[in-house]
């Protein structure tokens, strides 16, 4: 994709959180990554890779520890209030959880009109004629305004989650797993409806998911994690037809397949053992301990991300350039 059309850049960007004792827990330890205006970023990997603590930097929740957040070539400074606040009218977030994402004691109208006050957009009348319009564009209606969050569904949740989210009219939305708490059933409904509104408003996506279907259908770049690094970054078409890391290659074959069984056997030997602790992590590749090809280099130099194909990147020390 064309350098004009970087919306955001991450450059070296680490989170690391002060866990006491003396250790320090890297959530996001050096990820660099530019983000595109209009493409949906996926992000995936296992439980604990630092993937929602990614999502809460680029949002501008979290103060990087170290690196650079950039957004249309201009750095944000988290630390100063000024930035902060004019970034959190461009950049957004959906929650995995619609049941604690939404305050119980505000009623839906509330909520939704919050950030518009906060960020002093339109007079009353006009805020409650978007909170109307809001309702309509995400499948509900105005009479769910007066109403509070427990009497919706998880799916009805969510869809309010979304209406806040483009209330103030950001540019750019990190979705974190949001359609994992819901029934199957609803989840290709809300997908569609944040496609749709992608299209429609030109919005940019970062979607995080465990489930690499999800992510498939909805990214054009696919971006791995593991331990707080990027393993591999590539167009979605192409990590799937090359899947070069070898943790992606574990990930993508415990896909759930349909014969519980055999999914049992596969998802046995490809991906044994838990991640392990972010915690003062061990030099070398942090995959090492869990990685079939694992060799003595491996443990001892940690693998750089580099392009292996076009616009494809890797870091694993035996994955060579094409
Ligand atoms: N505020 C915090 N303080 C200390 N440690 C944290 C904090 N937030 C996250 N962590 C730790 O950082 C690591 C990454 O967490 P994160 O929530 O980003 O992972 P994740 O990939 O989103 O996981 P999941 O798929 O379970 O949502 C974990 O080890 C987590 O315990
Ligand atoms: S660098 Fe070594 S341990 Fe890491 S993924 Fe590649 S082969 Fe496996
Ligand atoms: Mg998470």
């Amino acid at each position: 994709m064309a350098e004009k059309n970087k919306l955001i850049s991450l450059d070296n960007v680490c989170k690391y959180f002060n866990v006491g004792h003396g250790k320090t827990l890297k959530a996001v330890d050096g990820i660099t990554l530019n983000i595109y205006k209009g493409e949906t970023l996926g992000v995936v990997g296992e439980s604990g890779c630092g993937k929602s603590t990614l999502g809460r930097v680029v949002m501008g929740i979290y103060h990087p520890t170290s690196g650079k957040l950039e957004y249309e070539g201009q750095e944000v400074n988290l630390r100063k209030t000024k930035d902060r606040f004019q970034y959190s009218k461009k950049a957004q977030i959906i929650f995995q959880d619609p049941y604690a994402s939404l305050n119980p004691r505000m009623t839906v109208g509330d909520i939704i009109a919050e950030g518009m006050e906060i960020h002093n957009m339109y007079t009353k009348e006009k805020r409650t004629q978007r909170v109307y319009e809001l309702l309509d564009t995400v499948g509900l209606n105005k009479e769910h305004a007066n109403r509070f969050p427990h009497e919706f569904s998880g799916g009805q949740r969510q869809r309010i989650g979304i209406a806040r989210a483009l209330a103030i009219e950001p540019e750019f939305i990190v979705c974190d797993e949001p359609i994992s708490a819901l029934d199957v059933s609803i989840q290709s409904q809300v997908i569609n409806l944040l496609k749709e509104l992608q299209e429609r408003l030109g919005l940019t996506y970062m979607f995080i998911a465990h489930d690499l279907n999800i992510v498939k259908y909805i990214s054009d770049r696919i971006a791995v994690m593991y331990l707080g690094n990027l393993v591999e970054l590539a167009p979605s078409d192409d990590i799937y037809a090359h899947t070069l890391h070898p943790y992606s290659q574990a990930l993508l074959a415990s896909v759930p397949i349909p014969d519980p069984d055999k999914e049992a056997q596969k998802r046995a030997q490809v991906l044994s053992g838990d991640v392990p602790s972010p915690i003062n992590p061990k030099p070398g590749c942090k995959f090492a301990g869990r990685c079939p090809k694992a060799c003595d280099r491996c443990r001892a130099e940690t693998p750089a991300l580099r392009e292996i194909r076009p616009n494809h990147f890797v870091a694993c020390h035996l994955v060579q350039p094409e």
